[in-house]
Order: C-alpha cells, then sequence, then structure tokens
C-alpha cells in the first residue's frame, strides 16, 4: 500500500484483496486503491458529493452498532433534528464523520488527503476504541472460515497472500504520532517510521497467518514497500512473529 498509504489504508485493513484464490478457481478480486491527494475534505460544504452521501447515511446507521461501542463522550445516534449543513452539532458531527469513514472505507470518496478537521476526535476515537479493533477482528474471523470452507488441492499451488502494511503488521503508532490523519501524509516521516522495524503485528492477523499456515496454504507476502526496504520489513515480520513465507515480494 505503501506510496498511496492514507488513513484510510488502516481501516481498509485486511481487505480482500489479501484474500488469495486456492487452485486458480477464483479471480483475485482487483480493488481500487485509494489516491493519495492534498484535497481537503470539507463537511457540509458542496465538496461532498451527492452520490457519497447519499450512500453513506443508510449504511453508516447500519453500523452503528460498532460506532455506539465508542459511546466515551460521543452522544450516540440521539439528537438527528438539525438539518442544516451549515452547522453542524456534535451529535450530527458523530453522523456525518460516520457517514464520511463509511464512504472513505468503501472508496466512494474522491482522493482525499486528510481527515476532515471536524472528525479528527471521532477518527481517533475509532482508532484507539473498542471498534477498529472489532473490526479487525470480524475481517479476521471471515478471512480464517472462508479458508476453512476450502478444499485444498494439495498440488502445491494453494497459495494465501497477505499484504504487510496495516494488514500484518500496524503502523497505528506511526498515525497516533502524527493526528491519526489530521496531517497530510509525509511519506519521508512515514520513511523514518518504517526504517525503525518497529511496526507491532495486528494480533487477528497473526492469528489468521497461523491458521491459513496450519490449514496448508502456502504463504505469499506482497507489499508496496521497495525492494531497498527488503532486510527491515523481513526483521520487522520476524520480530512480531511472522516467520515463516514463500516468497516476500517487494517492488
Ligand atoms: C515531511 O517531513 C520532513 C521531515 O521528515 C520535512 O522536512 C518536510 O518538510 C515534510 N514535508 C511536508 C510536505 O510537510
Ligand atoms: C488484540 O489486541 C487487542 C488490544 O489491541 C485486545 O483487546 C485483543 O484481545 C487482542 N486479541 C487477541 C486475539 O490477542
Amino acid at each position: 500500500m505503501y506510496p498511496f498509504l492514507s488513513l484510510f489504508a488502516l481501516l481498509l485493513i485486511l481487505d480482500f484483496s489479501s484474500l488469495a484464490s486456492p487452485s486458480g478457481k477464483q479471480d483475485l478480486p482487483v480493488l481500487p486503491r485509494p489516491i493519495f491527494s492534498d484535497r481537503r475534505f470539507v463537511i457540509g460544504s458542496s465538496d461532498v458529493g451527492d452520490g457519497g452521501s447519499d450512500n453513506g447515511a443508510g449504511d453508516a446507521a447500519a453500523s452503528g452498532g460498532a460506532g455506539g461501542e465508542l459511546g466515551v463522550g460521543g452522544g450516540g445516534a440521539g439528537g438527528g433534528s438539525s438539518g442544516d449543513h451549515g452547522d453542524v452539532s456534535p451529535e450530527d458531527a458523530e453522523l456525518v464523520c460516520a457517514s464520511w469513514r463509511f464512504a472513505g472505507e468503501a472508496n466512494n470518496l474522491a482522493p482525499w488527503g486528510t481527515v476532515p478537521p471536524e472528525c479528527g476526535t471521532y477518527v481517533r476515537k475509532y482508532m484507539t476504541g473498542k471498534a477498529y479493533d472489532l473490526d479487525l477482528q470480524i475481517v479476521a474471523r471471515e478471512a480464517a472460515s472462508f479458508a476453512r470452507s476450502l478444499t485444498l488441492a494439495g498440488d502445491g499451488k494453494d497459495a494465501w497472500v497477505f499484504d504487510v502494511d496495516d494488514t500484518l503488521l500496524s503502523n497505528l503508532p506511526y498515525y497516533a504520532g502524527h493526528g491519526y490523519g489530521l496531517e497530510l501524509f509525509n511519506a519521508s516521516e512515514f520513511d523514518k517510521w518504517i526504517k525503525k522495524a518497529a511496526a507491532p503485528a495486528v494480533n487477528y492477523s497473526l492469528k489468521l497467518y497461523n491458521d491459513v499456515l496450519n490449514l496448508g496454504f502456502k504463504v505469499f507476502v506482497l507489499t508496496g514497500r521497495s525492494e531497498a526496504q527488503r532486510d527491515l520489513t523481513t526483521r520487522n515480520l520476524n520480530s512480531a512473529g511472522f516467520q515463516v513465507w514463500e516468497r516476500l515480494i517487494l517492488r
């Protein structure tokens, strides 16, 4: 993911591009990557695309369960009386930010650079609270159940592909130090973080990784990191608990 990495690379974690197709029976889903730009997203302006916000509204309500888990200071889904886009109450901000997040995760947003300032607190609470952890958990669990549902051909071609950044390894500590997406992504700052080789495992991914190995898949690790970062990436993966793979493929 790396050169195109944005905060929502985090939210798209473990996306289904991580799923390989055994025995070549299915084609890999090709997902569009978030494209990095310095466009600033402004809530309540015409900058919010019509299609995007329409889509977002209903589905964001459906994901209200996870949002509710954040609970701490948020007003939940109460309020809702103000329909005025210009003046966003805290309750509406919660809804609008959930809608924005959903549109981002579904790749319905035009290229964007930073989290809308109004959503800084929302995104921080999401990333550090229970909701993000639950989201990681459910995707890993679904992926594991998909893996178990497959009949392996046993011809040496049963492959499982994992991405690195924010799939096997978590860059959350980096984002914690950079405003959880309120700061424009800075590639040289991010490179410094990568060089530390200190990213922790996404623990649910570590479990999934061990599960698919035990099921008999060959693991391929595919990353947008450069070939020059092979050694430190290997070191980081090893120290985070990922010791075995068929191939590590870098740019
Ligand atoms: C990115 O970070 C570097 C320091 O690592 C700094 O020199 C540079 O100005 C930053 N770039 C932007 C666009 O903020
Ligand atoms: C993963 O880490 C989270 C905290 O980040 C913790 O709540 C959860 O229990 C851990 N899950 C596993 C399977 O270790």
